[in-house]
């Protein structure tokens, strides 16, 4: 399988290479050979160069590789990220990336900062639609800089967009056995945009009655997903809001260091990355939780059909959770390249 890994900036750089590191000691227990292919793109690399990513980047992602591999990407030295604007959301979009697939799933109860809650709590999926709303930057600044600027940013949504996304969160509940499904939005001050949300999720869940479709505003969303976050199993919204609310869901898992997630279409070359971000004060510190990464290499392997080697990877994980083999922001005393190697070596078939 060839894979690009791009392990971009701050905190990505570190927790890329125990993901590298786990995923080749995955290769081998398993008789597998990844061919991962380490390209530069980063802050580095456009403040050198002055290019994002190269012409034909999203081509070359597109046809010459199975999957791609993302660290983080962000850095004060380019504060309009305009890197992580064509190197992220430029691939989600040119690649069409519609799916956003961010589990949300405790792996220990020790982890959990809910009162009384654990793994029964905190088991559930967000599907982020990842190709529309506000991200695709439509709009623009009329007098910039001055007392009358005005700045328009438009929220898009449309029928394929919206439907696709509800329909695969059902799809997904149906596959696994799963019968609730959840449909944030803002409706009640959206009324344009967020109509079509409420239309399709209606139009959709009529053709899966053994599913339950039920529908919170995002307010309320954030808000259960603190108080009593067992009631989920599918949740499904837009780009903006899913992105908040896995960072929420990071948390429930332990904190953002655990999140993994996967930008998906289904049967076309995807990207995987961990929910975090570059984190700037942590970077190249040795101190970065690197099991959201971890995980999502698992995610990726499962999506290309390597599903024993995901869950010898998830397994390794949980290990070294519930032995404490852990950085710090989950109570454990190991650095980033510690936790990697001990869980590379726990891989077994
Ligand atoms: P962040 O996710 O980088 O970090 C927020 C805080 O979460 C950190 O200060 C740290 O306390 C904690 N944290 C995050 N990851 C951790 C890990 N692996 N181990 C331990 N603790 C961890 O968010 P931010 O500070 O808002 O953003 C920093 C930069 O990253 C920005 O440039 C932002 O745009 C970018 N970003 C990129 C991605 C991505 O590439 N997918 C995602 C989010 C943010
Ligand atoms: C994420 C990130 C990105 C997003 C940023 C870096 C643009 O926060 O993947 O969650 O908002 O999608
Ligand atoms: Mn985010």
């Amino acid at each position: 399988m060839r894979i690009a890994v791009i392990p971009g900036d701050g905190i990505g750089k570190d927790v890329t290479a125990e993901a590298v590191k786990v995923l080749q000691a995955a290769g081998e227990a398993f008789g597998r050979r990844f061919d991962l292919v380490h390209l530069p793109w980063s802050a580095d690399h456009y403040l050198k160069t002055g290019e994002t990513l190269p012409a034909n980047g999203y081509q070359m992602l597109r046809d010459e590789f199975q999957a791609i591999f993302v660290g983080a990407l962000g850095d004060p030295r380019v504060p309009g990220n305009q890197h992580a604007r064509d190197i992220l959301l430029g691939t989600r979009f040119e690649l069409d990336l519609y799916v956003n697939y961010r589990p949300v799933r405790l792996l220990d109860d020790r982890l959990c900062p809910l009162k009384n809650r654990g793994r029964q709590d905190v088991n559930f999926v967000v599907f982020r639609e990842n190709t529309e709303g506000v991200y695709v930057s439509v709009g623009g600044r009329f007098k910039a800089g001055t007392p009358d600027e005005v700045a328009i940013q438009e929220e898009i949504n449309t029928f394929k967009g919206v439907n696709r996304i509800i329909r695969h969160a059902f799809e997904y509940a149906k596959a696994n056995g799963l019968t609730r499904v959840c449909m944030a939005d803002k409706s009640n001050a959206m009324q344009q945009g967020h109509a079509l949300w409420q239309r399709v999720y209606k139009e959709v869940a009529a053709e899966y009655p053994q599913i339950t479709a039920t529908h919170q505003y995002i307010d309320a969303l954030a808000m259960f997903l603190v108080k009593d976050p067992g009631q989920y199993q599918v949740i499904v919204t837009n780009n903006l809001f899913g992105d908040i609310v896995t960072d929420i869901g990071g948390a429930l898992q332990g904190g953002l260091g655990m999140a993994a997630s996967g930008n998906i279409h289904p049967g076309k070359t995807s990207l995987f990355e961990p929910v975090h971000g570059s984190a700037p004060p942590l970077a190249g510190k040795n101190v970065a939780n690197p099991m959201g990464a971890i995980l999502s290499s698992a995610l990726m392997l499962e999506t290309l059909g390597a599903a024993d080697e995901a869950r010898a990877i998830e397994r390794a994980v949980e290990a070294a959770i519930s032995q404490n083999h852990t950085t710090s922001d989950i109570g454990g005393s190991l650095g980033t390249r510690e936790v990697g190697d001990w869980i590379a070596k726990r891989i077994q078939k």
